[in-house]
Order: structure tokens, then sequence, then C-alpha cells
């Protein structure tokens, strides 16, 4: 857990503190509506597109795992990254499709500071939802 770097990061987004505790819950129900077809319910990889793709997802309920540069921790400003995508920091270029312009444009009509916001608000609740599912 990283919770100081991430209240930090909440701090400076501009969220309230009283809405960080339900940011999972949210970042499940957008896992489930924008996520799970390639990911799985479960995040295991295992969604039902995969049938149909070359490249297959991995398990992303091992990202902490994985985190070769920290073992056991959450990767959670590289996790921000790829799911946004408009940084271009993603060192592999593979078939994950990426959000930040997706949200950006839903958002549309909330003002610029009112999209940005949202946005950011958005991919930080998928990132920790993707946090709370680690084994
Ligand atoms: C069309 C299928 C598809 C959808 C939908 C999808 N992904 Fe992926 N995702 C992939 C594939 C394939 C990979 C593995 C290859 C890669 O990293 O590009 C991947 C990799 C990842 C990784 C690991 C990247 C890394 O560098 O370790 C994360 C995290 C991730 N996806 C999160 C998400 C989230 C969150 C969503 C929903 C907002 C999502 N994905 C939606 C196909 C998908």
């Amino acid at each position: 857990m990283q919770i100081p770097k991430l209240l930090v990061t909440a701090i400076a987004l501009g969220f309230p503190m009283s809405a960080m505790a339900q940011d999972a819950d949210i970042g499940r129900n957008m896992y489930m509506q924008y996520c799970a077809t390639c990911h799985g319910v479960d995040a295991i990889g295992d969604g039902p597109l995969t049938e149909l793709m070359m490249e297959k997802p991995g398990d992303l309920t091992q990202l902490s795992a994985e985190n070769e540069a920290e073992p056991g921790e959450f990767p959670m400003l590289h996790i921000i990254h790829v799911i946004d995508g408009r940084t271009g920091i993603r060192a592999h270029g593979g078939s994950m499709p990426t959000y930040g312009e997706v949200f950006m444009s839903e958002a549309a009509g909330h003002g610029t500071t009112g999209s940005v916001l949202e946005t950011r608000g958005r991919i930080l609740s998928l990132a920790l939802y993707l946090e709370s599912i680690q084994n």
C-alpha cells in the first residue's frame, strides 16, 4: 500500500477526501463495464473476447507480485499511465486499448477543467480497484 503517495495525488488532483473510500467501488463498476470483456470478471485474463485475441491479456491480480522494480508494491503510476495512454510512456505497444481519450470525450460538456478532473478520477478509481484485488 502506498497511502501517503496516493493521498498526495488525490489532494493534488482536487478530490474531496470523503470520496476516496468509495473510489474502489466506483472502479469496480467501471472495470466490469470497460475491462472485463478482455481481462475477465476476476481479472485473471479470461474474458470472453480473449478467444478472438492474438495477444492475451495477463493476470491483473499479479501486478504487485510481478513488479520487478519494487517487488510486492502496486505499480500505481505505471498502471495509471497504462490505462490513460495519452502520455505515451508505455514501454510496449500491445493491443491493450487506452482510455484517457475515451473518458475525456465522454466527460465533454463538463467544461475543460471538469472533464480533466473527471477523467483523472475515473482512471484513479480503476487503478485503486486493481490495487484492491492484488494477490
Ligand atoms: C480489447 C481487450 C482489452 C480491454 C477491453 C482492456 N484490456 Fe487491458 N490489456 C489487454 C491486453 C491484450 C494486454 C496485454 C498486452 C499489453 O500490455 O498491451 C493488457 C494489459 C493490461 C495491463 C497490464 C499492462 C502492464 O504494463 O503491465 C493493465 C494494467 C490493463 N490491461 C488494464 C486494463 C483496464 C483497467 C481496462 C479497462 C479500463 C482494460 N485493461 C481493458 C487487453 C484489453
